[in-house]
C-alpha cells in the first residue's frame, strides 16, 4: 500500500460509516482504557503496553481514581472526562449497566468506543466483530464496535474456516468457563477457596430453559457469522480454573468434511494453533485459540466434527480481541476476514 493509499485507507477506516469519529493516527492516538483497574482492564493495559502504545490512559470509579497502575495513575470515568474531547478511542471493560451509561459520553467527546460488554452487541447496525472472522464489518461503525462474549470469540474463530469450506448445518457446543470471565471479585473468591470445596457452578441468569451465557452464545454466533437461522446449541458452565476457557464443540457442515480436511483448515486459519491437549492452563498467556482432538463425530448422521479448545478469556477472549479491533480501526493491521 503506497503512503496516500494508506492514509486514505485509515481515514475511511477511522471515520466510519458516519464519519464523525476521526481519530489521530494510530501512534499519536489517546486511547482510554476504561474499566483498567478490572480483570480485563489490566490485561488491557499490559497490552497496550506490550504493543508500543504510548498515550494511554486509564479510567474506573471513583474507588479506584488516583491509585496507580502500571505507571499509570487512575481516573474517575465521569460523563465529564470521557466526552472532553481528548480521547481517539476508548477499550470499555466496565459491565452492561455501566457501559450503556458511559459509552454516548465518549461517543459525544468523538472517541471511537470499543465495548466489551454485552449493551450494544445484538443492536442492529452495531457492529459485532472478531477481527479473523468479519473484521470488515468493524469498517462499518458509527462510534461503536462490540465485542462478542468471551465463549463465542473462540468458537467463531474455529467455525468460520469450516463454514468457508464446506457450511454449517448444525453447531452444539458445552463450555468449560474460567472464573476470570467473571471478574476479579470472582477470581479472588477462587484464590481463597479451599481447592476441595471446587465445583462446577452455572452463575448466569436463567430464563426457565436457558441461560443467557448461552443465548448469548447462539445469537453472537449467527451475527458474526451472518448466519441468522444456524441451529446452535449451548450449555455453559463454570469451572474452578482461574483463566482460560475450554469448549467442547460439535459442528455439523452442510457439505462432507473429514477430520484430516477440518485439520488442515483450522492448522491455516489466522490466530488459531492446532495442538496435542491443550486446556485452559496451556493456553493462559496465549493469543492464539488452541484447537485439539479434531476427530469425527461418531453420533452425526451426516458430515459431522468435535473438536476441543482453549482460549485465555482474558486476552483473545476480551482484551486482545478489541485491541485488534482498534488496529483495524487504526490501519494498522490489514483487513483480511
Ligand atoms: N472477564 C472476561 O473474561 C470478560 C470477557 C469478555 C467480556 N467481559 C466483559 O468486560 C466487562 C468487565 O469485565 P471484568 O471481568 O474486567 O470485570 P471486573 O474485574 O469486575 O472489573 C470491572 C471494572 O469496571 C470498573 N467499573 C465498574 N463500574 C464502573 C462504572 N460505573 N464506571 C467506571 N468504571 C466502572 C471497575 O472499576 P473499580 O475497580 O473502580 O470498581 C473495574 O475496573 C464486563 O462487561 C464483562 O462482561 C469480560
Amino acid at each position: 500500500m503506497t503512503t496516500s493509499s494508506a492514509t486514505s485507507a485509515r481515514e475511511g477506516v477511522a471515520s466510519g460509516a458516519g464519519g464523525r469519529h476521526n481519530p489521530r493516527v494510530e501512534r499519536d492516538s489517546v486511547i482510554g482504557v476504561v474499566g483498567a483497574t478490572g480483570a480485563v482492564g489490566q490485561v488491557a493495559l499490559g497490552l497496550l503496553r506490550e504493543r508500543g502504545y504510548r498515550n494511554v490512559r486509564a479510567f474506573a470509579t471513583a474507588r479506584s481514581a488516583g491509585t496507580e497502575l502500571n505507571g499509570l495513575t487512575v481516573e474517575e470515568a465521569t460523563p465529564d472526562a470521557l466526552s472532553a474531547g481528548d480521547l481517539d478511542l476508548c477499550l470499555f471493560s466496565i459491565g452492561t449497566a455501566a457501559s450503556r451509561e458511559l459509552v454516548p459520553h465518549a461517543i459525544r467527546g468523538g472517541a471511537i468506543a470499543v465495548d466489551k460488554s454485552s449493551a450494544y452487541r445484538l443492536q442492529d447496525g452495531i457492529p459485532l466483530v472478531v477481527p479473523e472472522v468479519n473484521g470488515k464489518r468493524a469498517l462499518e461503525h458509527d462510534g461503536i464496535v462490540a465485542n462478542p462474549n468471551c465463549s463465542t470469540i473462540p468458537l467463531t474463530c474455529v467455525l468460520k474456516p469450516l463454514r468457508d469450506a464446506a457450511g454449517l448445518a448444525r453447531v452444539r457446543v458445552s463450555t468449560y468457563q474460567a472464573a476470570s470471565g467473571a471478574g476479579s471479585e470472582r477470581m479472588e473468591r477462587l484464590r481463597a477457596q479451599d481447592p476441595a470445596e471446587g465445583d462446577l457452578e452455572m452463575d448466569w441468569e436463567f430464563d426457565g430453559e436457558e441461560f443467557d451465557e448461552e443465548a448469548k452464545v447462539r445469537a453472537e454466533t449467527r451475527k458474526i457469522l451472518e448466519l441468522p437461522a444456524l441451529p446452535v446449541s449451548a450449555t455453559c458452565v463454570r469451572v474452578p480454573v482461574l483463566v482460560g476457557h475450554a469448549e467442547s464443540v460439535w459442528i455439523e457442515t452442510a457439505e462432507p468434511l473429514s477430520p484430516e480436511q477440518a485439520r488442515r483448515l483450522l492448522a491455516a486459519a489466522p490466530d488459531v494453533r492446532v495442538e496435542d491437549f491443550p486446556t485452559p492452563r496451556t493456553a493462559a498467556g496465549e493469543d492464539d485459540v488452541l484447537v485439539s482432538r479434531i476427530r469425527a463425530d461418531r453420533a452425526a448422521e451426516g458430515s459431522g466434527i468435535v473438536l476441543f479448545l482453549a482460549c485465555d478469556n482474558l486476552r483473545k477472549g476480551a482484551a486482545l480481541n478489541a485491541i485488534q479491533i482498534a488496529e483495524l480501526l487504526f490501519a494498522r493491521r490489514p483487513v483480511t476476514a
